[in-house]
């Protein structure tokens, strides 16, 4: 039996499609109070509704940037009253840039990798567990990858983006350890959203390839994970959770549907 989250409030970086909508949407069933911020405030507006409709105790929706440290800081800082004892935060905002041997790769895709899934996490994070600390209680869900376990071909830094985020996350248990704070990652493979036509910026043909033959995960497996995570009595943490399609051992060993 978990613990209930009802009226807890529940921060989801990143909630404006895929995982983290899927999983903004789950906690609601729970009756949180949902904390969604993305840069596109249109599409979180979109999901208000349904995350209400599911059960949400309230619903606030903001846009961030994570990369931009000022204004996280602002924002974080200044949540309107009832908003900031945040006792669940899921730094779920992140994305891969192309797909190219390091030598030849932009670096400008390099950049918004790391400004968004290592310092942006860092950025939040730093922010919202100050908080934790001061009311000794919460738990901090970062959203991993396999790539963070193996580098696989023309994408070292997203990789490495990866790997730094499971060490971030391992520090931080290290750091709040005596306090009553959870910290956890949940590291999935291939999972079905936004993340490849992003990662190729829009070229639909190239994205669709990903997914092809292949029955991948689904964000809504990924956030009943996470949901799981973050019920587990108080006295338990689940540190790592790796999870992948079954036709996916690890991000180089994929087979497809013939
Ligand atoms: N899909 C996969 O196969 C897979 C596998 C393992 C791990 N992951 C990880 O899962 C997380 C979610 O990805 P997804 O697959 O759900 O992709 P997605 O559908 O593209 O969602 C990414 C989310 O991150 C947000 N985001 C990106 N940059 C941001 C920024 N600078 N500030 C605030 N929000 C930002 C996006 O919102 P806006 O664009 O509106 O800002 C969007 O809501 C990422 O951390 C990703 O690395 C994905």
């Amino acid at each position: 039996m978990g613990i209930s989250l009802r009226d807890k409030i529940v921060f989801v970086t990143g909630a404006s499609s895929g995982i983290g909508a899927a999983t903004a949407l789950e906690f609601a069933k729970l009756g949180a109070k949902l904390l969604v911020c993305a840069r596109r405030l249109d599409k979180l507006k979109e999901l208000e509704p349904q995350l209400r409709e599911a059960g949400a105790a309230d619903v606030l929706c903001f846009e961030l940037d994570v990369r931009d440290r000022d204004e996280v800081e602002c924002t974080l800082k200044t949540l309107p009253a009832g908003w900031s004892d945040i006792e669940v935060l899921v730094n779920n905002a992140g994305l891969a840039r192309g797909l190219k041997k390091l030598y030849e790769d932009d670096i400008e895709n390099w950049e918004e990798m790391i400004d968004t899934n290592v310092k942006g996490l860092l950025y939040v994070t730093r922010t919202v567990v100050s908080g934790m600390i001061a009311r000794s209680r919460g738990h901090v869900i970062n959203l991993g990858s396999i790539a963070g376990h193996n580098a696989y071909a023309n994408g070292a830094v997203y990789c490495a983006t990866k790997a730094a985020e499971r060490f971030i996350t391992d520090g931080l248990r290290i750091d709040v350890n005596g306090t009553p704070i959870r910290v956890s990652t949940v590291d999935p493979g291939m999972v079905k959203t936004d993340f490849s036509r992003i990662r190729f910026r829009g070229d639909e043909e190239r994205a669709g390839k990903t997914y092809e033959n292949v029955d991948p995960l689904l964000p809504e497996d990924v956030a009943d994970v996470i949901v799981f995570v973050a019920t587990r009595p108080e006295h338990v943490v689940l540190q790592q959770i790796v999870m992948t399609p079954v036709a996916q051992a690890n991000p180089f060993t994929l087979t497809r549907k013939s």
